[in-house]
């Protein structure tokens, strides 16, 4: 297990980062989880409840990491009520756990990374750091994605330009994926709306996420860096 490469996944019990923790797993990585649960429902991860928007703890918990080859910062939150009624908390909310949380996990990681002169951070954004949310396909799913969360996502995308730059000559590579809406049983109607707005017909499924993983996390990949790999189904090309 020592000789094993070390990755970090964050929310690692959602939806796509208990695919994330799964399919590094399968690249035999050993998978540190970090999630807000008590629990972790996955076997051989080492979990970690940790809430990522809390500097201190992140700061701490890296203090104790012995090294890290891979980051995936994919914890996020949503808020779904109306604009006009959108509250502080809620907003506060948002902007500490996409955005802060996923710069105090690249600041600490990268301490980490520097020192080794090897490192990969994979940050998840969102299309919706790059387009405006239609709220025509949303309905009554109650499912609207927010301008909060949507300026938080644009963040992430030039978060990861500016340390990707910042780092790129201490062989340390940031990317970030930014996926369209991932089907999760979500309301038929939106489901409906959803692809028949997408060119390739469909919502997102975990599977369609494995390419830009393998190659973003490969070996041989050490030249792309601050880069945005949008996966949509063509959602921001039309
Ligand atoms: N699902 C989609 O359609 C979609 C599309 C585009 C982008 N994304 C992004 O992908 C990422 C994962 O989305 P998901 O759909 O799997 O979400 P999810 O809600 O299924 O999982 C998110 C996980 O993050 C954890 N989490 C939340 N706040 C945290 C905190 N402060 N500290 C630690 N853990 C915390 C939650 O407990 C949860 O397990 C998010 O950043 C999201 O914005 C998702």
């Amino acid at each position: 297990m020592l000789n094993k490469k070390i990755a970090i996944v964050t929310g690692c019990e959602g939806q796509l980062g208990n695919f994330f923790s799964q399919k590094l797993l399968s690249e035999d990585y050993q998978v540190i989880g970090i999630d807000l649960k008590k629990k972790s429902k996955q076997k051989n991860i080492i979990y970690k409840k940790l809430d990522i928007s809390n500097f201190n703890e992140v700061r701490n918990f890296f203090k104790k990491l012995k090294k890290l080859d891979l980051l995936i910062n994919n914890a996020g939150v949503g808020v779904y009520s109306s604009t006009e009624k959108r509250t502080k908390r809620e907003i506060e909310k948002v902007v500490n756990t996409n955005l802060l949380g996923t710069l105090y996990f690249c600041l600490e990681a990268l301490k980490k990374m520097k020192k080794r002169k090897r490192g990969k951070i994979i940050n998840i954004g969102s299309i919706y750091g790059l387009v405006s949310s239609d709220k025509n396909i949303y309905g009554t799913s109650k499912r609207n994605n927010s301008e909060i969360y949507s300026a938080t996502k644009a963040s992430v995308i030039m978060l990861t330009k500016y340390l990707g730059s910042y780092y790129a000559d201490k062989n340390v590579q940031i990317n970030c994926i930014s996926p369209g809406g991932v089907f999760n049983y979500q309301n038929k109607k939106f489901v409906k709306n959803y692809s028949k707005k997408t060119p390739a017909g469909r919502m997102m499924s975990l599977k369609d996420f494995e390419t830009a993983l393998e190659f973003l996390i490969s070996e041989k990949n050490n030249y792309l860096i601050g880069q945005n790999i949008i996966i949509d189904g063509g959602y921001t090309s039309i």
